[in-house]
């Protein structure tokens, strides 16, 4: 067994990361954290058996383990990273803070300054189906975020396949609640989210915007811009994502392109022309699923992408680069049929 610790176990990614933790045929929860809630059993926080005690991020013992998760808010994950990081631990970070690997460019983007800069070099981008050969070397994975993971799977093989005929791409995409986290807020309120579709940061505002130009513009060798309309809609999780490009080619010839990138990817589906990418088919599970659409009599082509956001756009994800870290199979932990009606 692999003995592993979570920083962050009772935020709702923490949480998930738990239950796919004590599934898993390779990991053992050596602790979990929690401030508010030290002293505490798990299943004193949550409907759910397991009956470990939460400890304070102070009182855990990293040097007892070979992998850690950091399920806590930027800023906060790095300074405990730094604390904690020893030659031969493994981290996977869940916050923002290692998904770039240039400070300045972080800096830029979360309007701090990072704090563990000369970690950056040990770091790699986690998107499994994009750097798994980076992750695999790296000792710092840079989980990433949930949008981003939904928009950068739809359009990577097309910047990479020097398809995208614009230097600008749209992002439309609607969010449930949980990916504000679990933590009480006015704008998460049920009264403020029910019956109501919420645009926020628009534009190019949006801290994931910085994210998905970085891996974009890298892919596609000159700059792209991501247009992001951000929603907060009332579901409880899952992220849709309408994606629109412009192209040279048909919508059946970018499917297709879709279809040979992720042909042997466990966790990318692309569907038949036409058929939208839809969020039951995603949520619970460490799925992305696409959906390729013609736009008739333009030269757009629409691509669907959907995610749930605490499991593929967070503590899914994140196993799946554990599994990488580790030599695992990728999908260990992460096979239990899952979905919704
Ligand atoms: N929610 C998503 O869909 C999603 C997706 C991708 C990435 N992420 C990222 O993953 C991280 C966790 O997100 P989340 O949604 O799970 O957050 P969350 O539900 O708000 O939980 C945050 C966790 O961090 C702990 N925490 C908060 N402030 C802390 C502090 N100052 N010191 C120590 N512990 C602190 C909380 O513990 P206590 O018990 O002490 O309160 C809790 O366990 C964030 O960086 C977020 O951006 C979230």
């Amino acid at each position: 067994m692999i003995k592993v610790g979570i920083y962050g176990a009772t935020g709702y990614s923490g949480y998930e990361l738990v239950r796919i933790l004590l599934g898993h045929p390779e990991a053992g929860l050596a602790f979990i954290t929690s401030e508010t809630y030290r002293g505490k059993l798990f299943s004193e926080v949550f409907p759910f058996g397991l009956d470990q005690p939460l400890v304070a991020m102070d009182e855990a013992q990293p040097e007892a383990v070979e992998a850690v998760f950091t399920c806590l808010p930027h800023t906060t994950a790095m300074e405990r990273i730094a604390r904690i990081y020893r030659p031969g631990l493994k981290v996977i970070d869940l916050s923002a803070d290692f998904r770039f690997s240039d400070a300045a460019e972080y800096s830029r983007w979360y309007n701090t300054e990072h704090r563990a800069p000369e970690l950056l070099a040990e770091s790699a981008y986690g998107l499994p189906e994009l750097f798994r050969e980076k992750i695999r070397r790296c000792n710092i994975v840079g989980n990433p975020g949930c949008y981003p993971t939904s928009a950068l799977l739809a359009l990577a093989p097309l910047a990479s396949g020097g398809l995208l005929k614009d230097s600008e791409v749209i992002v439309d995409a609607k969010s449930g609640v949980s990916g504000a986290g679990r933590k009480a807020d006015l704008t998460s309120h049920f009264v403020e989210v029910n019956e109501e579709i919420t645009p926020y940061k628009l534009g190019r505002t949006h801290r994931h915007v910085g994210e998905m130009e970085s891996v974009l513009s890298g892919l596609a060798g000159r700059s792209i811009r991501v247009a992001f309309t951000p929603q907060l809609a009332p579901f409880s999780r899952g992220i849709l994502s309408t994606v629109y490009v412009r192209t040279d080619i048909s919508a059946g010839e970018i499917r297709g392109v879709l279809a040979a990138a992720y042909e042997n990817e466990p966790f990318v589906t692309v569907l038949e022309s036409g058929e939208p990418a839809r969020l039951a088919r995603v949520q619970y599970n460490n799925r992305c699923v696409l959906g390729v659409h013609e736009i008739a009599g333009t030269s757009l082509v629409l691509i669907t992408s959907a995610i749930d956001n605490l499991i593929k756009g967070a503590a899914g994800q994140a196993v799946q680069n554990f599994n990488i870290l580790f030599g695992l199979d990728e999908t260990a932990g992460l096979t239990a049929p899952s979905g919704r009606i």
